[in-house]
């Protein structure tokens, strides 16, 4: 039975690197045989301008029936004045929980043929693989009570609420696990336990499940630490695990290490495999519409669709190994260009890509 693939553009670059994933699909579908159905929905801003809100109840559906989404990015200056309840990223927040994608998946890989994009010495991140394992639908993303209030002498107060209960560090901890045993073996827990009862839970929690994991190594980090220890010797780690809002902020750090931010995919999985694919970078709305932006991470991102929900991971090698060979060809889009490279737009790597496939 053809599986469905429900597309979300979103804003920014948005449109333009997810049109060039489609032709990626597309290009499997009609050479090589790959059963998709593709259709396609607003969200974020453009479904803002549309309808009023940034996830119409018309893509909620389309969404809980699909078998994989693929998302853009959500965001950009027009809509920065608008209420926090409205804004693009309540679309996305909106997805994942109504979704209950609650596991994150972000590889931060170097490859080889970008070791000089990055900003450390290459020692530091020749052979860098490191999958963060983030928590993605709980912790002080979703908390109540949250808000701003009025206190009695009329100074506004802004909160939020971190919390997370056992049943949810246990589920994204076994997800951890279960991914380590699949590559280094080994798990590091990032957490604040020194400070905060809720990360005392969750190392509890997660030296709980460890134990029934004793082939895998596990060990404990303040996030502190390890935001520090991610730019000192990233090489250290292998799987690493954490809350909403940590695994945000190391996210990134880690996906610098790697050079562009503009190559790294991610999956956003619930607990039957069901996911929604995304770059990790965001709608680069500085860049949008000129068709300079990277369109690798959304490439990857479908990579992962095929090898997590869609069960297809010859498809996943075949668009991984094409990926490498437009990389050692010397192609690199402005954000990973370096000497001696020869500079190609958006549509260019998106075509470069297809004509790659084998
Ligand atoms: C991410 C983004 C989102 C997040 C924003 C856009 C809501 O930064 O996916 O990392 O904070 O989760
Ligand atoms: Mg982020």
């Amino acid at each position: 039975m053809s599986k469905s693939i429900l597309i979300l553009p979103g804003d920014g670059i948005g449109p333009e690197i997810v049109a060039e994933a489609v032709k990626v699909l597309a290009s499997l579908r009609d050479n090589y045989g790959l059963d998709i159905d593709l259709d396609e929905a607003l969200v974020g801003g453009a479904a803002i301008d549309a309808t009023g809100g940034p996830l119409p109840d018309a893509t909620l559906d389309l969404a809980k029936e699909a078998d994989a989404l693929l998302l853009g990015a959500v965001g950009g200056p027009k809509w920065e004045a608008l209420d926090i309840s409205i804004r693009p990223e309540k679309g996305l927040l909106g997805l994942r929980s109504s979704l209950n994608l609650f596991a994150n998946l972000r590889p931060a890989i170097l490859y080889p043929q970008l070791a000089d994009a990055s900003s450390l010495k290459a020692d530091i991140v020749a052979g860098l693989d490191i999958m963060i394992v983030r928590e993605l639908t709980g912790g002080i993303y979703f908390g109540h009570p949250r808000g701003i209030r009025e206190l009695d002498s009329g100074e506004r107060q802004g909160f939020n609420t971190l919390v997370y209960s056992e049943s949810e560090i246990d589920r994204i901890a076994r997800v951890a696990f279960d991914i380590a045993k699949k590559r280094g073996k080994r798990v590091c827990s990032v957490d604040k336990a020194n400070v905060l009862e809720c990360t005392e839970l969750w190392r509890e929690v997660v030296s709980r499940i460890g134990e029934e994991h004793p082939d895998v190594e596990l060990s404990h980090m303040y996030v502190d630490n390890a935001a520090m220890q991610l730019v000192k010797w990233p090489k250290q780690f292998d799987v690493m695990v954490t809350t909403n809002m940590f695994g945000d902020i190391l996210s990134d750090c880690a996906a610098m290490l790697t050079g562009s931010i503009g190559m790294l995919p991610s999956a956003s999985l619930d607990e039957q495999g069901k996911g929604m694919y995304e770059p990790i970078h965001g709608s680069a709305p500085d860049i949008a519409g000129k068709g300079t932006a990277n369109p690798l991470a959304t490439i990857l991102s479908v990579a992962m669709m095929l090898r997590y929900s869609l069960d297809e991971p010859a498809m996943a090698d075949r668009i991984e190994r094409a990926v490498d060979k437009v990389l050692d060809d010397g192609l690199r889009t402005p954000d990973i260009m370096s000497d001696e490279m020869t500079e190609v737009g958006c549509e260019a790597m998106g075509d470069a890509i297809v004509a790659a496939i084998d």
